[in-house]
């Protein structure tokens, strides 16, 4: 079973890596410092192999897609999870623009244009599942004010999951968006949960069985408002 994973470098997208690799996965860590996926798949052993992958290059998502079409003629995990821009800072009232259209390059766009491109070798895969890495930001029905731009990158991420999961129904491929809970990582800041429980209910996504669900919202395996 081959997977592959955005921000695989450091924090939750490292750590889904190393559980993916104990469930058996070969799991292509990708990053966009080709040093950094080498060293970290170095660290996390044979089972995980470095490939350079900034999400906003449509250059490098296209090479992503013919190394994994070249190397394996399949995929059976996308895990979108490569993030930026927790802006605290901002209120919606006086966001910058720039900086929400630059969040969306990649917590949106990044994970649509990647996706786009492997759709054919999940197809081909034996049991394809997607993994967009949400947050509870991005549940309208909690939402308040603050962090604009990451927000609106989570509501759009959400809506996307919804409408890959109809539009491949039937084709086997599961989609699924996954909330970690609030997390220890550079991301998340000190006081959250430890990245292996956060990690957990993606690795549960990834690796759903054929009857599992589509086109839903989770944290810790359990449904959530969108
Ligand atoms: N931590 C939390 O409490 C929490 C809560 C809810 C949701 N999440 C979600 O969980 C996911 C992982 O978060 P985290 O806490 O692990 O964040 P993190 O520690 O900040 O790590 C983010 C990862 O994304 C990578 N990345 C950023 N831009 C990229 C790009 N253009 N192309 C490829 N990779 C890129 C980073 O690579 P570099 O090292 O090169 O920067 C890094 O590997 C995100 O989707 C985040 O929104 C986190």
């Amino acid at each position: 079973m081959i997977a592959l994973v955005t921000g695989g470098n450091r924090g939750i997208g490292k750590e889904v890596c190393r559980q993916l690799a104990s469930h058996g996965y070969t799991v292509l860590l990708t990053a966009r410092s080709r040093e950094r996926a080498g060293s970290t798949a170095a660290e996390l052993g044979e089972n995980v192999r470095p490939l350079r992958l900034d999400v906003t290059s449509p250059e490098d998502i296209e090479a992503a897609a013919r190394e994994v079409e070249g190397r394996f003629g399949r995929l059976d995990v996308l895990v979108n999870n490569a993030a930026i821009t927790y802006d605290t800072w901002q209120s919606a009232v006086e966001a910058d623009l720039d900086v929400v259209r630059e969040a969306l390059e990649t917590n949106l766009y990044g994970a649509w244009r990647l996706t786009q491109a492997l759709v054919p070798s999940l197809r081909e895969g034996k049991r394809p599942r997607v993994v967009n890495v949400s947050s509870g930001a991005g549940s309208l029905t909690e939402m308040g004010g603050g962090t604009p731009a990451y927000t609106i990158s989570k509501v759009a991420l959400n809506a996307l999951t919804r409408m890959l999961a109809a539009e491949l129904r039937g084709s086997r491929i599961l989609v699924n968006a996954v909330c970690p809970g609030w997390v220890a990582t550079d991301m998340g800041g000190p006081g959250g949960r430890p990245v292996a429980d956060g990690a957990a209910g993606i690795v549960w996504a990834a690796t759903l069985p054929g009857n599992g669900p589509t086109g839903g919202f989770f944290r810790d395996r359990r449904p959530v408002p969108w």
